[in-house]
């Protein structure tokens, strides 16, 4: 069997070498994106694995199929970078990662914190011996209605998380599961944004939430808000969050991903020109917190990423079924 895989960074290689070993694979470790350009590089092998940023379009489906390979593994949950109804119709199956959720809630929960203890700007002050207390004044999740979007794996680990914390837990599903039900009221999503201190974002990305927080959206919410999202930025509307901050509308954005990251996020660009003004301007306000698209960053979850490939790939190409295909 031989695997290539894409996107590969530094800590992933011993991962891929430890489990190249323990599946008696070849593997070969690409730490560009698979473009159209270097598609021609599957070539011979039985089946191909990706991060976030190779974006799998009909035209590198094509190219893929036409170089022989019939399966795809993305190491990743979210999969909006792969147009799926074309791989269904073309006949290229894609897997992608069900790495435990607990990271990103973890995440999520001091990303809350963050933003609600002011430690942004206590970080800073403390950089410059400036130890007042002014401003720093903070509010306690234990006193506060948190509304959270979408109860699949990582939903429901957050509220798991926040209900030891006492606050009261507003939830948000097409599907309601029974579990989350006893820690969290479900609600409609009218109700989430009127009664909500703080909202945290823990849905796909399809047609249906891109957007869904825009102008109208925020102005149905709390003055004063608190929004969290470590799950994808196009969730958010970014012109709609700089509008709510200007005015007040927003108190504090806690953001692990923003509209416009790809290409930017999960390389150094320290002697770059970037060019997404939206991102510079709402990261210097003082009641922003972003980083790089890191919650799910953990030695659990990497792990597990590199193993749901191979265990992806293996099911696809022995004829078993695929745990985490994607139909
Ligand atoms: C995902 O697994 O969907 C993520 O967002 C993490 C990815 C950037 C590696």
């Amino acid at each position: 069997m031989k695997l290539i895989a894409f996107e590969v960074r530094d800590d992933e290689r011993e991962i891929f070498g430890q489990l190249s070993a323990e599946f008696g694979w070849e593997t070969e470790l690409v730490e560009e994106i698979l473009t159209l350009d270097n598609a021609e590089r599957v070539r011979g092998y039985d089946g191909v694995t990706i991060l976030g940023h190779s974006l799998l379009t009909p035209e590198i489906q094509d190219k893929l199929m036409e170089m022989g390979i019939s399966c795809c593994s993305t190491r990743t949950v979210g999969y909006d970078h792969i147009d799926v109804q074309h791989a269904r119709k073309i006949g290229l199956r894609i897997c992608n990662s069900d790495y435990p959720p607990t990271g990103v809630a973890d995440y999520t929960i001091m990303l809350m914190l963050m933003v609600l203890r002011h430690y942004k700007q206590a970080l800073w002050r403390g950089q410059v011996n400036d130890y007042s207390l002014k401003g720093l004044r903070g509010r306690e999740l234990h006193d506060l209605t948190i509304g959270v979007v979408g109860t699949g794996r990582i939903g429901k680990a957050v509220i798991q998380n926040l209900s030891g914390f006492g606050s009261k837990i507003l939830a948000y599903d097409v599907h309601k599961d029974p579990e989350v039900a006893e820690k969290a009221q479900y609600v409609d999503l009218e109700t989430i944004y009127r009664e909500s201190d703080v909202i945290s974002l823990h849905t796909p990305l399809n047609d249906s939430t891109l957007y869904m927080i825009n102008r109208d959206t925020l102005a149905r919410m709390k003055d004063g808000v608190v929004l969290v999202n470590c799950a994808r930025g196009e969730l958010m509307d970014v012109e709609a969050l700089i509008w709510g901050i200007e005015n007040h509308k927003i108190g504090a954005l806690a953001l692990d991903v923003i509209e416009g990251e790809s290409g930017i996020y999960h390389r150094d660009r320290r002697t770059d020109i970037l060019q997404n003004k939206n991102m510079a301007y709402l990261r210097q306000f003082p009641n922003t917190v972003m980083t790089q698209h890191l919650a799910f960053y953990t030695d659990t979850a990497v792990a597990s990423m590199v193993r749901c490939a191979f265990e992806g790939i293996a099911s696809f190409t022995s004829g078993q079924p695929c745990r985490t295909e994607i139909k």
